[in-house]
């Protein structure tokens, strides 16, 4: 069986008891927070704070390489990825998990890959599918165990925030193809591939995208659908059952 890792967005912070830590420091910089033990009820799993801990780091600063790197130096196999989203799609409601299988980044100055100087030679990877393999189909099984709704299939846009949209830069989103919108699934997602790890976005939708409601985007009502939503988050990663890594 493979280790799992988590790494926890907006307001997952505090989900788990946490156990032993590992090391923070590795050769690409220091990891954003130190990678600590959690218990997932059927296994044991590596719980990393993307944006720190307490909760600092903007999406546009994160060392997202050390974060995949000092979860692999831990023996991480399989990542399971919170992203706190807006909905780009209208019949999105906030509080919804979804489980995205497509990207699209449009981010813009993150150092995104590892293939970055003469000890890490140059690699292609193949991208195709940026979130697919037994992580994303051990949480759709752990879903329907915890009896907790996952939406299956989105497409998450990656902006660089840590502003919000504007209204034309959502719908230009939506016709691009985009259901969901965040700022963190990029680069981790192609870090995770080129690192050579199975890893899956669990999005839970905030709230409803720039402009497509008359009121704005309250930032505190953010918190609150998300602080609701993480107890299903728990619910669900409890069932995550460690044979679908096997
Ligand atoms: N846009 C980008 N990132 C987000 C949003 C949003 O509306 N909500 C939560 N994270």
């Amino acid at each position: 069986m493979s280790m799992l890792g988590v790494i926890g967005g907006t307001g997952a912070l505090d989900l788990f008891e946490s156990g032993a830590s590992g090391n923070s420091t590795t050769r690409w910089g220091q990891a954003s927070a130190a990678p600590v033990q959690i218990d997932l009820g059927a296994m044991k799993a590596w719980f990393l704070a993307r944006h720190g801990r307490p909760h600092r780091i903007p999406p546009h600063r994160i060392d997202y390489r050390a974060n995949i790197a000092a979860l692999k130096a831990l023996g991480v196999r399989h990542i399971i990825a919170l992203n706190a989203v807006g909905a780009v799609s209208p019949e999105l409601e906030a509080g919804a998990l979804v489980l995205p299988d497509q990207l699209i980044d449009y981010t813009w100055g993150r150092v995104h890959t590892f293939s970055d100087d003469a000890q890490a030679p140059l690699e292609h990877i193949e991208f195709a599918d940026p979130f697919a393999g037994p992580t994303r189909s051990g949480l759709l099984a752990a879903a329907s165990a915890a009896d907790v709704d996952l939406l299956e299939g989105g497409c998450y846009g990656v902006t660089q925030g840590p502003r919000l949209e504007t209204a034309a830069e959502v719908a230009r989103l939506a016709a691009d193809g985009c259901t969901l919108v965040g700022m963190t699934a990029m680069p981790e997602a192609a870090l995770a591939r080129e690192a050579g790890l199975d890893y899956a976005s669990l999005c839970v939708v905030a709230n409803p995208g720039a402009g497509l409601e008359d009121e704005p985007i309250s930032i505190d009502e953010i918190h609150r659908v998300l602080q609701r939503a993480m107890q299903r988050v728990v619910a669900l990663l409890q069932r995550f059952s460690p044979e679908s890594l096997a």
